[in-house]
């Protein structure tokens, strides 16, 4: 990626709170507007906080909801998801909306969450998925893709055809969800105006009036100024910023290698749009995706993001990803990326809320909390030795927003000189803080605070959470009209009050309490913690007034009425629960609480923690090897011939026919070959050559005897060096395996990963084959060959879920499969093909969502690789070639939490071993979650 943007950067050179409710399921039509400082919703303002999600990455529509409620939980008011074309269509002509496909259900769920979204149809999306997004079928559709020549355009008409409808009635101008319209993707180089314009037109035909964006990658403003008003300009141009860039293995020492991740303006009649902002990594290293969360930490989303928020001024947000997911069946993009998308992303892939999480939390109540954000201008700003500081101010309210950034690792104290007052502040090593000033909190007057805002709330009176580092000191300014009555109900706090102005001081430590009254406004409840206690608060806006809570591990959704909270919400653990809102009774999922009122108002008492897990052992597993294709008598007649001479691929076949795969129709996973030829008995070699992606391999046997493997070539890709003999294997032919005069079987198993993506829209890439692309046998003039891939698209799973293996085709993955006749598993499996199954019950406690996991042994095996299909899903591989993954989730709905599951693995040895099974585990379980029905499987 990084050699990518480098080059490209080179071709380049060469060339609130109300103030941003969400959609709900019944609200009305609305429009939409926008100018320089921000989008407008009927006219009102609004800051679009987004996360990005996958719903492809995650094949349980049931649990879409709940990363919904997540992000939502955390202060997100939108997601920005990508539709992949591949993932809907298997073949020209040939479109699936239903089941994990069922898309109008997701927008239906963003409704129905309050959460708006940026729909990004493509065509193309990038995104580490297959051909970034393109179907494979594409690959033998002539015209070049992302350009307006025919054969393409004709195909993604088909393709927006299709999704746009489905798009257009969830607008926000028809009631829905939908706020913006994102076309293509990075689109910087080989780039056609015609097409992105074509993109625009297309949609404005099918009904999109919301504004349309494009994510810019490479501060080059494509699309915005630099084209005008001209051919393919968007409306509101978005930038793509990665300042920590993706080298995850050097987390500990790497501080933004991409630049400031400053979000460039680029149009000065639309807002600024980061439209993609780093909040992960993709593991290019192997170095596991716990060293990507790792890289963009706690510290770099505090330095980076609220550095962005005050430095560029930009009022939408979107974050990739806000929950990753799973690169199930063979939807990823074998270069960069293996099973696990987990991305390091504040959500993991197993659904569980991570640090990182919390960070957002803090920084999403923050900007819900402080409408006068969405109209700024930069303003001086005020200083504070040894820290950067910037501002901007709001030119209606004069509400001011003060950056201060420590860029160093070590801990500074400084004196901030701020609208009169010095105040003593404190930053951490790589911490930031946006700090506000001149804002009307409520009844309150806010003058100026060095604890940062979490959140401000009605409830009977002003509540207002402020928050710094644990034992860093914090001082907040209040205007007065005659001195206040201030009590500290808990903490230690001192206040004195002189010209108008209360002055409180204290060290972030806990979380204070402080109640102040009189002084000619209404009370206020302040409420004084550290990044861990202000952390711990869920907020939710409800009919009846807002609801904070404390002390559970999420606060899902909560009603008021008639003096009644009922809350949904998750616990990770028994204990306390405390509960601000306009009521006097307390439910949780349905259950009464008995609470006490607390001196602070609020509603006090325990909540019960998640029941005892106990998941079965996976000890009956039985195995059967395959294959037979390998033998010379197998019964090939109704395979595919092999016998095009010619391919679109820009890469040419390095002998006759043309083997490459999708040329045959077979797009997904492995591919079996059988050659024919007449013996001399004088062979000695076999030669090969095939391109399966990065992570592929392939098998061969002659007249049935195993001869070897070899690893699948890359070569075609730009970031690799030309390489005229992709994926070599020569393989010595055994004396007297070959009678003179009769015919030999030559078979091959090629493991082909996903496809290519387009990044920089040439056909080379996109193009690149799969599957054999040479084969020769010394001394042989001619092979005829026949090819065999997956049997038919999957009616539930799709036509990316499975590949041509012999069990594949006969069903072994699937859970109805009659295994009855297998032995015992021995674990011991010759080179080749084997499958062990085993059949368990597991029975989950309801009303408890609990994330499971498929856990192998940390010394990953070389020699083989496993693939992983739960209830004949596809969900995994595991081995040295694929990736550093051991551990795989099963999602709930795909594992039935209460039921029979079936578990087949396909194992694929290179050479005789002995696999290791692997084992159930438990990722994360609370008391909570939302109702999961079980996957059809
Ligand atoms: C961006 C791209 C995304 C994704 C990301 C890296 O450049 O737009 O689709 O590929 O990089 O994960």
């Amino acid at each position: 990626m990084k050699i990518r943007r480098i080059l490209l950067a080179v071709v380049l050179a060469l060339a609130g709170l109300a103030g941003f409710a969400a959609p709900s399921a019944a609200t009305a039509a609305h429009t939409v507007t926008y100018n320089k400082y921000s989008l407008m919703l009927d006219g009102r303002r609004i800051l679009v906080q987004a996360a990005e999600f996958h719903y492809f990455r995650l094949p349980s529509p049931d649990l879409w909801r709940d990363i919904l409620q997540k992000e939502k939980a955390a202060g997100f008011n939108a997601i920005s998801v990508y539709f992949s074309w591949a993932f809907h269509s298997p073949a020209p002509g040939q479109y699936d909306f239903t089941g994990v496909r069922d898309v109008d259900r997701l927008l239906r769920m963003a409704e129905e969450t309050g959460l708006w979204v940026i729909a990004r149809p493509g065509p193309y999306i990038n995104a580490e998925t297959s051909g970034g997004g393109f179907p494979a079928w594409l690959k033998t559709v002539p015209g070049r893709a992302r350009s307006s020549d025919a054969g393409y355009t004709a195909a993604y008409h088909d393709w927006l055809a299709h999704i746009n409808p489905i798009i257009a009635r969830h607008q926000v101008t028809r009631g829905g969800s939908v706020l913006l319209y994102n076309v293509e993707n990075e689109y910087a180089v080989n780039t056609d105006a015609v097409y992105m314009q074509d993109l625009q037109d297309t949609a404005r035909a099918g009904g999109i009036d919301v504004p349309i964006t494009t994510n810019d990658c490479c501060d080059a403003g494509s699309w915005s100024s630099t084209w005008g008003s001209g051919p393919g300009a968007v409306q509101i141009p978005g930038v793509d910023d990665y300042p920590q860039s993706f080298e995850c293995q050097n987390a500990s020492t790497t501080w933004g290698p991409w630049g400031a991740g400053v979000t460039e303006r680029v149009r000065d009649d639309a807002p600024v749009f980061a439209a993609e902002y780093q909040a992960g990594s993709i593991d290019l290293n192997n170095a596991g995706y716990e060293a990507c969360r790792d890289l963009t930490g706690v510290q770099y989303t505090k330095f980076f993001q609220k550095g962005n928020m005050v430095l560029s001024g930009a009022t939408g947000f979107n974050y990739y990803m806000g929950f990753g997911g799973t690169n199930w069946g063979w939807i990823g993009q074998p270069n960069d990326v293996y099973t696990s998308y987990d991305y390091g992303a504040a959500i993991d892939e197993s659904r569980q809320l991570t640090d990182k999480y919390f960070e957002f939390k803090r920084q999403g109540y923050f900007l819900q909390a402080v409408p006068p954000l969405t109209k700024t201008d930069p303003s001086t700003a005020p200083v504070a030795a040894g820290l950067e500081t910037a501002a901007r101010t709001n030119p209606d309210t004069g509400t001011q927003f003060v950056l201060v950034r420590n860029g160093s690792t070590e801990a500074v104290s400084s004196t901030l000189a701020w609208n009169g007052y010095s105040l003593p502040v404190t930053l951490p090593g790589h911490d930031a803080k946006v700090l506000v000033g001149g804002f009307d909190l409520g009844g309150q007057r806010l003058v100026a605070s060095t604890s940062e805002l979490l959140t401000t709330a009605f409830i009977n009176r002003d509540v207002a959470v402020f928050y710094g580092a644990e034992g860093t000191p914090g001082t907040t300014v209040l205007r007065y009209s005659n001195a206040p009555t201030v009590k500290v109900l808990s903490g230690t706090v001192s206040s004195s009050y002189s010209n108008g102005n209360l002055r409180l001081d204290y060290t972030h430590s806990g979380l204070a309490r402080v109640l102040i009254s009189g002084g000619g406004h209404r009370p206020m409840l302040l409420l004084l913690g550290t990044d861990d206690t202000a952390g711990s608060f869920w907020r939710a806006d409800t009919a009846g007034g807002p609801v904070l809570v404390r002390g559970t591990s999420l606060l899902r959704s909560a009603s008021v009425s008639h003096g009644s909270i009922a809350l949904q919400a998750d616990t990770s653990a028994p204990g306390a629960v405390e509960v601000f809102g306009n009521g006097r009774d307390l439910t949780v999922n349905g259950r009464p609480i008995s609470t006490r009122t607390s001196p602070s108002g609020s509603l006090e008492g325990n909540l019960p923690g998640p029941r005892a897990i106990s998941l079965p052992a996976l000890d009956g597993w039985k195995q059967a090897a395959e294959a037979p294709e390998a033998q010379p008598r197998f019964d090939d007649s109704r395979w595919t011939v092999a016998g095009k001479t010619s391919s679109l691929s820009t890469f040419q076949p390095l002998t006759q026919p043309v083997l490459f795969s999708d040329e045959y129709g077979y797009h997904a996973g492995s591919v079996w070959y059988r050659g024919r030829f007449t013996a001399t008995g004088s062979e000695t070699t076999v030669s090969l050559n095939a391109i399966t992606g990065k992570r592929g391999d392939y098998l061969v046997w002659l007249n049935g005897r195993y001869l070897g493997s070899a690893a699948g070539g890359v070569q075609a890709d730009s970031d690799v060096p030309a390489n005229p003999s992709p994926g070599a294997g020569k393989f010595t032919i055994p004396a007297g395996l070959l009678p003179a005069g009769k015919p030999a079987v030559l078979s091959v198993l090629v493991q082909n990963m996903g496809n290519n993506d387009d990044w920089t829209a040439e056909d080379s890439r996109f193009r690149q084959p799969r599957g054999l692309v040479g084969a020769a046998v010394d001394g042989v003039p001619a092979i005829s060959w026949k090819i065999q891939g997956r049997a038919r698209v999957d009616p539930v799973r799709g036509g990316l879920n499975n590949g041509g293996l012999f069990g594949e085709r006969a069903g072994w993955s699937l859970p109805g499969y009659r295994d009855g006749s297998w032995p015992s598993a021995t674990f011991a499996v010759p080179a080749g093909v084997t499958w062990l199954r085993d059949d368990f019950t597991v029975d989950l406690p309801r009303g408890q969502d609990t994330s499971v996991t498929l856990r192998f042994g940390d010394a990953i095996p070389q020699g083989y690789r496993t693939i992983i299909y739960l209830n004949g899903w596809m969900l995994g591989q595991y081995g040295a070639a694929i990736g550093p993954q051991t551990s795989f989730v099963l999602p709930a709905g795909v594992l039935r939490q209460n039921g029979r599951n079936t578990l087949a693995l396909a194992v694929i040895a290179e050479q005789p071993a002995t696999v290791t099974p692997p084992q159930l585990a438990v990722a994360g379980s609370q008391r909570g979650g939302v109702p999961v029905r079980d996957v059809a499987s």
